[in-house]
């Protein structure tokens, strides 16, 4: 099926590159809903920053982030020599690929580059980094617009969609992941009332798949995490589309905290449960849920607790594969063991 390409939603892409190419370009996701903050950096320790505390965020943004804040890193620290850069590239990528552990994107688009990077003169290192890095923006842009294709029939007209976290735009290079097919049927005139978790604790749902669908012009209400078995239970959901930051070969997917509650709440009441993500979040190399890394966060999230009480703040949870209806990829529905992506 041929990927529509979407206009952005956003005022300026959640991540890709400064006008000159040479530092990473973003919008700051800590600020929003309040404030629409764009930033560049080229200093790798702005771009783990950026990724650490979430000025992007979501594991397809992570990825192209990455690439471009290692690329630009790379060119300024060696002031333009590929011998000085091939001599930093290895401490840079695995800085880098340690900013966040369970988005496969992260690693999975670190190792692109340093691929692509060895397999040329010193010479042509900067340049094929940076084209390496460009291939991984402009590709994630078109798995977007292709997981929306595929997933545009999932939605009649009035259908009414459950998603937790941010999915969406900001959480990529594109029109996003599990709110493309919303997105793309918006595009043809199709009414979609969207139900977003607010997903705490650092409300993802509320601060950032709110605001990007309501400034698209789309329907979108928000309910704390704990309505949305109550919510499956009345009926009133046709249909839950999650994102995912790492889906392991057997199916499994890590996604942000509290996917799992929805997941069992939609079997519980038969409403049809979908992961949408792009063929790179799926990581063959982990063969299920138990061998993914969870990353745990600070108690500070958490908000004020009474002095000397702890937290147990994981950032994911993995939601097995017997609870997912269908993997909506950018090569359309897919089931696990991928044999697809094997060939
Ligand atoms: O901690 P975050 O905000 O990076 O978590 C993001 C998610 O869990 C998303 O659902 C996932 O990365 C998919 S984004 C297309």
């Amino acid at each position: 099926m041929p990927a529509r390409y979407l206009p952005c939603v956003l005022p300026i892409p959640a991540v890709g590159w400064s006008p000159d190419r040479r530092a990473l370009r973003f919008l700051d996701q800590r600020a929003l809903p309040e404030r629409e903050v764009v930033c560049e950096v080229a200093h790798l320790d702005g771009v783990i920053d950026a990724i650490r505390t979430l000025a992007i965020r979501g594991a397809p943004a992570i990825g192209v982030g990455a690439a471009i804040g290692l690329a630009a890193a790379l060119e300024l620290d060696s002031e333009g020599h590929g011998s000085r850069a091939r001599d930093l590239l290895p401490d840079y990528a695995a800085r880098l690929a340690a900013a966040r552990p369970t988005a496969v994107n992260l690693a999975w688009a670190v190792g692109r580059l340093a691929a692509a990077g060895a397999a040329v003169p010193d010479a042509q290192l900067l340049a094929t980094l940076q084209a390496e890095a460009e291939a991984i923006r402009a590709e994630d842009a078109a798995m977007c617009a292709a997981i929306g294709a595929h997933g545009r029939g999932l939605l009649r007209d009035g259908a009414r969609v459950l998603t937790h976290c941010n999915a969406g735009a900001l959480a990529t290079a594109g029109i996003g992941t599990a709110l493309a097919p919303i997105y793309a049927a918006h595009a043809d005139g199709v009414q979609v009332e969207v139900f977003a978790d607010e997903t705490r604790p650092l409300r993802q749902g509320a601060r950032l798949t709110a605001w990007e669908l309501s400034r698209a012009g789309i329907a979108v209400q928000v309910l704390p995490d704990g309505a949305a078995a109550a919510l499956l239970a009345s009926g009133r959901i046709d249909v839950v589309l999650v994102g995912a930051d790492r889906i392991a070969a057997n199916g499994d997917t890590a996604n942000k905290v509290g996917t799992y509650g929805v997941a069992l709440a939609a079997a519980a009441h038969g409403v049809p449960f979908y992961v949408a993500a792009p063929c790179s979040t799926i990581d063959l190399a982990t063969p299920d849920g138990a061998a993914i890394i969870i990353e745990h966060r600070g108690a500070d999230e958490l908000g004020t607790l009474p002095h000397g009480v702890g937290a147990w703040n994981p950032a994911f949870d993995v939601t097995p594969s017997r609870l997912v209806t269908g993997y909506l990829t950018d090569r359309g529905l897919l089931s696990p063991p991928f044999d697809l992506l094997r060939a």
